[in-house]
């Protein structure tokens, strides 16, 4: 019988997660159940700073960017005595569960920490990074590869007056999940990212064959891509293809930020939802996800996984579509 929960967002925040928190929430208090918010994710857990969550706590809250109950990316959780802690805490606390929104890290933590409580622990994946196993979309993707394409199109603009090229970094540590989505919705005319092996040598001989009649090139680079980065790639083309006028452009932290798109508030309040009714039914340690519309239950250990891999189909579709 599930009477307390608590909740904690973890990790880099996204776009949505508040959304999340809403419906986590609203379905406890649903469902009598009460809810306590730690600040700062597993910093909060340590520290016992928590938030008693009522019906008001998340009113006004749906659009909004960022976490009302803050985050964190917890050193101390690293260490045994900080995990230790944060059990001791969950305990003495007298909650039935536990819902964190966070991304790889955060459900790495959720490993850890399961192996102290018995407490049940479940997941809503939050990342703007969509590399997590078992969910189509996670938390803020949706809305981070809109602010993209928004940066990316007010580039284009420039770039066109001035006939450049420019290279463009976007977010994505281990993956390029942002960074091929939002070259598709761009029409950028090259990508580099960490899961393929296309690499500098590939764009230089590609940029050698490129028509003179197309004034503005965009190549999106993924943050996490072998080629180091969007300066290092402007520098490489810049010592093999003299002829072109090169600018870079690092997108950063922009991503992370805003309001969330129609389709994050959904999926957040879906996946908020089903979290609930997930321990109200007994899963434990496994991530909620939505997978062709429907809700899916992925144990952490595989939703850590990153073995998802880009979409060879849209590989070739964005080399056919810039040719
Ligand atoms: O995990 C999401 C993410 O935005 C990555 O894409 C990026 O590499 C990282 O967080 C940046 O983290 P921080 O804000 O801690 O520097």
């Amino acid at each position: 019988m599930i009477k307390k929960i608590g909740i904690i967002t973890s990790g880099g925040d996204s776009p949505g997660m508040n959304a999340c928190i809403r419906a986590v929430v609203r379905t406890a208090l649903y469902n009598n159940i009460e809810v306590i918010g730690f600040l700062k994710g597993y910093e909060g857990i340590i520290d016992n700073n928590f938030i008693e969550l009522k019906r008001e706590s998340v009113s006004g809250i749906i659009q909004k960017g960022g976490t009302i109950l803050k985050t964190a990316r917890s050193a101390r959780f690293m260490t045994k005595e900080g995990v230790q802690q944060a059990a001791n805490n969950l305990k003495a606390s007298n909650i039935d569960g536990l819902v964190i929104i966070g991304g790889d890290g955060s459900f790495k933590g959720a490993i850890e920490l399961s192996k102290h409580i018995h407490i049940p622990i479940v997941g809503c994946a939050g990342t703007i990074d969509n590399d997590l196993v078992g969910t189509d979309f996670t938390i803020g993707y949706d809305t981070a590869i809109n602010t993209v394409i928004e940066a990316v199109d007010k580039i284009r603009d420039t770039a066109e007056s001035h006939d450049r090229v420019f290279v463009v970094e976007v977010m994505g540590r281990d993956a390029g999940l942002i960074a091929l989505r939002s070259a598709i919705a761009c029409g950028a005319e090259a990508l580099l990212v960490p899961e393929l092996n296309y690499d500098t040598t590939s764009l230089i001989l590609k940029m050698k064959s490129w028509r003179s009649t197309k004034s503005s090139k965009i190549i999106i680079v993924a943050e996490g891509d072998q080629s180091g980065g969007a300066y290092k790639v402007a520098e490489i083309i810049k010592q093999n293809c003299p002829e072109f006028d090169i600018r870079v452009s690092v997108l950063g932290h922009i991503q992370r930020g805003g309001n969330p798109s129609c389709m994050e508030r959904v999926n957040a309040s879906i996946v908020g939802y089903n979290a609930v009714k997930a321990l109200m039914t007994g899963h434990k340690n496994e991530m909620i996800g939505i997978v062709n519309k429907h809700v899916t239950y992925t144990p952490f250990e595989k939703a850590v996984k990153h073995i998802q891999k880009l979409n060879k189909d849209l590989e070739e579709l964005i080399e056919v579509l810039s040719s």
